[in-house]
């Protein structure tokens, strides 16, 4: 049997994203984004995103289906992103879904925005070795996951206590200047850059936070950390290395992300970490996941940098993947849920 061909729609924040794929190799990624609407905000205005993607839902959606060479009907299940997400933005990819589902008469999947941003690894590596540990970081969500059965869902073992890892360089790019999303000027800024001239917090890893908070993550303090520093510069009237602070803040953040993720892979005795969200495109988290996974043994799988952001395709490669399990379908009434849990 030919393995199935799998729509993946996802419109959960400001990225209308449709991607195609047969079992686990990518026919097409159509992708529309309105992040440059919301640049001038400094954040995701959630009526704006909605309505952009109202805008671009069946473009991107014929976009992706050209680019693959396939019809509709030649599709065999159409997955969605229902959670979580921005409900109003969850809303017109659920029942854009809905729609296609039943003119065509197709099975419809509802997933979990989360594990498919672990699911999308399998279009770059294949079939992820199970157990895993899955290291989740992007602008809405800063998690560790054990991951025994990606069909079945997957375990949470810690998550951030405030904000996500992609949030605080997105503040942290605000208070130095660098436009939105922050990520990619903090990561090209930092390569001009000493990661050690200035040594912020690394939160949740004292003895005392340990022992109740072992696999969560903390990031407001950095960031309020950074804004003191950068303060105390501008009031001595001296200018802001604004490169030494992007590196020594996207260290701070990256020593913690690794340290964590290899701690829980050493815990549940685990060899194969997947890094997966828009912070997984980060070329110091890259690096030093590489470097010290490497020291324990362990494989790291990180998907290129253009898949680690929001896209249809990590939802195609999940629901490729319930699809290839046997999961059954979801209702044509599925709900969209903003704070669906894992
Ligand atoms: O997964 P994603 O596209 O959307 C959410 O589900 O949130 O992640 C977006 C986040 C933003 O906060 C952005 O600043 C961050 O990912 N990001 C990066 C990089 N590229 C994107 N953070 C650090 N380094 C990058 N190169
Ligand atoms: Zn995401």
């Amino acid at each position: 049997m030919t393995e199935p061909l799998v729509l993946g729609i996802e419109t959960s924040c400001d990225e209308t994203g449709v991607g195609v794929v047969r079992g686990h190799t990518l026919l097409a990624d159509a992708l529309a984004s309105s992040v440059d609407e919301h640049a001038r905000f400094g954040g995701v205005v959630p009526e704006v995103a909605s309505r952009a993607h109202l805008e671009a839902i069946v473009p991107t959606m014929q976009r992706a289906l050209d680019d693959a060479g396939v019809t509709l009907a030649d599709i065999d299940a159409i997955a969605v992103t229902a959670g979580p997400g921005l409900a109003g933005a969850l809303l017109v990819g659920v029942a854009a879904a809905k729609g296609y589902a039943l003119a065509a008469e197709k099975p419809i999947y509802g997933v979990n925005h989360l594990a498919a941003h672990v699911a999308v690894d399998t279009l770059e590596h294949g079939p992820l070795p199970e157990p895993a540990i899955a290291l989740l970081v992007s602008g809405g969500h800063s998690s560790l996951l054990l991951v025994d059965d990606l069909a079945a869902g997957v375990t949470p073992l810690g998550a951030t206590i405030d904000d996500a890892a992609g949030e605080a360089f997105d503040k942290v790019a605000r208070l130095l200047g660098l436009p939105f999303p922050g990520g990619p000027p903090i990561d090209r800024a930092a390569r001009e850059g000493d990661g050690e001239s200035i040594v912020f917090p690394r939160g949740l890893t004292a003895p005392k936070d340990l022992a109740r908070h072992r696999f969560d993550f903390s990031f407001s303090g950095l960031k309020t950390a950074v804004a003191r520093w950068v303060e105390a510069r501008e009031r001595a009237g001296e200018p802001v290395p604004v490169a030494h602070v992007a590196a020594s803040f996207q260290e701070a953040v990256c020593d913690v992300l690794t340290n964590k993720a290899i701690d829980a892979c050493r815990e549940r005795g685990v060899e194969t970490l997947v890094i997966g969200g828009g912070v997984a495109a980060n070329s110091r988290l890259r690096a030093l996941a590489e470097e010290r996974c490497a020291k324990y043994g362990i494989t790291v799988r990180v998907p290129r940098p253009k898949l680690c952001t929001d896209n249809g395709a990590m939802v195609a490669a999940l629901g490729s993947h319930l699809v290839a399990a046997g999961v059954a379908p979801s209702r044509l009434n599925l709900p969209a849920d903003s704070a669906m849990p894992l």
